[in-house]
């Protein structure tokens, strides 16, 4: 039993030697080769092994004859286990290897392409990582590109919008410096009339623009959805009176929300300016409001005989409007018909609308209904 426990001591001090020379050299090759650190582990055991069988032989504990016996057994063992650890850094070299080079496509337009080298547990997992994160990015990168597109033809719509209105302008004044106006009170009415356009387009890119940044800071008060429906009623009023449209409050019941009242009015305001501008004379444009769940639903219906299947969801795309030529249409063109005439608008209106909503936490909709269509705006409706 003694000697068990001596063979044991100098094993483990033999060992011991082997061990801490093991230490310094896998934390010397720690920026090295993970193949590398693989076969020092093996040769760290085969000289563990090696110096213990030493150490024993040394304090007698066994024979020329034995010792000579362990030591061509152990060589042979040390011949196999370091080409298996020769045999596994190649693998794992290999490995980490296929994976990097499918790194490399992360981000690329293909995106990114899994190795089809086996990979072992931990790197099939940061494989897998890899092309989650490779997805994200390509879909933040497509939502980059379409704002970055829906950008660029926004401005060149609004420089387009601008300069046909602005060229007219500088033609009447022309016309009125060179006093070849025949009517010069017709031409000053157009004059205002265009002027009011394009400040109302200057501001919706405005507000527009600050919606898109997240600037919009909203004020918010409880109100009830009936008195926001009044209020932009009465707005439309005026409107509607001019193009022959009937304006109807139906099933406007009086449930609070807490909205800024301000732009919701606005929201309801463009809403309505675009029912009456498609609806036509001696047609009806009803708003309601109605509780339904938890969210409040006002709702604008005209009579414009349905929008295209096909148009119902790019209608809240900023700049989008109805026709693709972005021209005024002849409805524009007349002077004489004053104050807030114009069909032709800068496809801002609904943009805002989206955006009003949506910074409200609601969700703006449209569907078809017979004879015409239908807008909505849900709200969430106010607890207890
Ligand atoms: N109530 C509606 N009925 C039928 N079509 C509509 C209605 N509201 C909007 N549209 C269609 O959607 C398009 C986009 O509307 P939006 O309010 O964004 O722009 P706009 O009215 O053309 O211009 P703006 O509002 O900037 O003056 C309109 O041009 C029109 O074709
Ligand atoms: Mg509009």
């Amino acid at each position: 039993m003694k000697d068990l426990l001596l063979i044991a001591l100098f094993a483990a001090l033999g060992a011991a030697g082997a061990g801490l020379l093991g230490w310094a050299a896998v934390r010397l090759l720690r920026r090295r080769s993970v193949a590398l650190s693989l076969f020092c582990v093996a040769a760290v055991t085969v000289l563990a092994v090696t110096s213990g069988t030493f150490a024993v032989a040394q304090a007698m504990f066994l024979s020329g004859h034995d010792l000579g016996v362990v030591i061509t057994v152990l060589c042979m063992a040390s011949v196999v286990s370091l080409l298996t650890a020769a045999l596994l850094g190649r693998q794992v070299v290999a490995g980490s290897r296929a994976l990097t080079e499918a790194a490399r496509t992360v981000g690329s337009d293909a995106g990114f392409t899994a190795p089809e080298h086996p990979l072992g547990l931990e790197l099939a997992q940061l494989s897998r990582e890899l092309a989650a994160t490779s997805g994200r990015l390509a879909e933040s990168r497509a939502r980059a590109q379409a704002l970055d597109t829906s950008r660029r033809e926004l401005i060149a719509w609004i420089s387009h919008d601008l300069r046909t209105p602005l060229a007219g302008l500088r033609a009447m004044a022309e016309a009125l410096e060179d006093g070849v106006a025949d009517r010069p009170d017709r031409y000053l009415k157009r004059i205002r009339t265009e002027v009011e356009r394009l400040t109302g387009m200057v501001d919706d890119l405005f507000e527009l623009s600050r919606i898109q940044a997240g600037a919009l800071s909203l004020s918010l008060s409880r109100v009830s959805a009936y008195d926001l429906v009044d209020e932009a009623l009465a707005g439309a009023h005026p409107l509607a009176r001019q193009r022959g449209v009937r304006l109807e409050g139906r099933l406007v019941e009086a449930e609070p929300v807490e909205v800024d009242s301000r732009e919701i009015t606005r929201v309801l305001g463009n809403l309505l300016v675009n029912a009456i501008r498609s609806t036509p004379e001696d047609g009806v444009v009803a708003v309601s409001a109605r509780r339904e769940a938890d969210e409040v639903v006002l709702s604008v219906t005209d009579g414009c005989g349905g929008i295209p299947e096909q148009d119902l969801s790019r209608v809240f795309e900023t700049g989008w409007r109805g026709s693709t030529a972005r021209t005024p249409r002849p409805a524009d063109a007349g002077a004489d018909r004053g104050g807030e005439g114009g069909d032709s608008g800068a496809g801002l209106g609904l943009a805002i609308v989206r955006g009003i909503v949506e910074a409200h936490a609601g969700r703006a909709r449209v569907h078809n209904v017979a004879g015409g269509c239908c807008f909505e705006i849900a709200l969430p409706a106010v607890a207890g």
